[in-house]
């Protein structure tokens, strides 16, 4: 079954005082989630990820289409229920202790008393809080307070997880654990739904990412297919310090120590390599260069700049 299902969502806001606007935040946007993915949303500032959580969670009323989680109508109160939701900048009570936070969230999801006791306890231990529970959360770290919103998002067992941005603001220790996580939660056979703008948290955490820019979406698909598709570079390395004339023109030579390497563009390949051969220099290895989410998501980012650049 699919998890998620976002058929046609679209926003827009008007925007201005004296002459309104329209603000196209969300373009129609068509995506669907498998039940147990861990799926990424990446874009920059302002593409348009919050807007998407928001319609998801019924917190801002769409300009044009719907969505389905689980099978059900989006607005459906039974999916409520099955789904957790972590905002993008939560604001919890001050004065309030972690735990009864937590004990506050269980009473809201309808949980019994004698179920909600140890359910906050043992969730308290899950993202490492146990010791500070008792602790008001105007004296929590940014990374402790994060750890506090997962742990809302996810106290009463939800199917689904939505959670914009968790990693932002934190330290590469906090990052590595909202990460360790998360993939708990894919490993108890639930579905997880981040945006980011971390691009090196998705490539290693999500089955398949989503990249939108301006309200659009860009591309959608497994990290390792999306980065595929702009490959064409190979890394090229013989024996020696020689570099042969014709090598010189297809791409930047280092030499090092008693080896060259080159970075050439992946249909010049059999040239270099029958220069190397003429010239008997032993070739030590041929490459591809993998390209990273980020060369993808650069790329992708660029194709919309040049667009406007040439309507504008
Ligand atoms: N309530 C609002 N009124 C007007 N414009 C908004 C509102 N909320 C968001 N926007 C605009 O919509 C666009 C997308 O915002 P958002 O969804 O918050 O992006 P992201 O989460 O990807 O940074 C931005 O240009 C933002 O300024
Ligand atoms: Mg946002």
């Amino acid at each position: 079954m699919l998890a998620i299902e976002i058929l046609g969502l679209e926003k827009t806001y008007s925007v201005g005082f004296w002459r309104k606007r329209p603000k196209h935040a969300l373009r129609p946007l068509r995506l669907a989630v498998e039940e147990g993915e861990i799926f990424g949303f990446l874009g920059p500032n302002g593409a348009g990820k919050t807007t998407t959580l928001k319609l998801l969670m019924g917190l801002v009323f769409p300009t044009s289409g719907s969505a389905r989680i689980l099978g059900k109508e989006w607005t459906d109160p039974a999916v409520k229920a099955q789904i957790g939701f972590l905002p993008e900048q939560p604001y919890f009570y001050d004065y309030l202790t972690a735990r009864e936070l937590l004990e506050y969230y269980g009473q809201l999801s309808g949980m019994s008393e004698k179920e909600r006791g140890p359910k906050v306890e043992a969730m308290l231990g899950r993202v490492g809080l146990h010791d500070v529970g008792g602790v008001q959360l105007r004296k929590f770290s940014k990374g402790m307070l994060q750890r506090v919103g997962i742990a809302q998002a996810i106290l009463h067992d939800p199917k689904v997880v939505f959670l914009d941005e968790p990693m932002s603001g934190l330290d590469p220790m906090g990052r590595r654990e909202v990460r360790d996580l998360i993939e708990q939660l894919k490993r108890e056979g639930k579905t997880v739904f981040f945006s980011t703008h971390i691009l090196s948290d998705a490539e290693a955490l999500c089955d398949r990412v989503a990249i939108i820019h301006l309200g659009e979406l860009r591309g959608v698909g497994a990290v390792a297919e999306l980065t595929s598709s702009i490959h064409g570079k190979v890394e090229i390395v013989w024996q020696g310090t020689h570099v042969p004339e014709s090598l010189k023109n297809l791409g930047e030579c280092h030499v090092t120590g008693d080896t060259v390497r080159a970075v050439i563009a992946e249909e010049n390949q059999e040239v270099a390599v029958e220069a190397l051969r003429r010239e008997k220099l032993r070739l030590v290895s041929l490459v591809p260069v993998r390209a990273s989410l980020e060369d993808y998501f650069v790329q992708k980012l660029k194709q919309v700049d040049k667009m406007q650049g040439v309507i504008a």
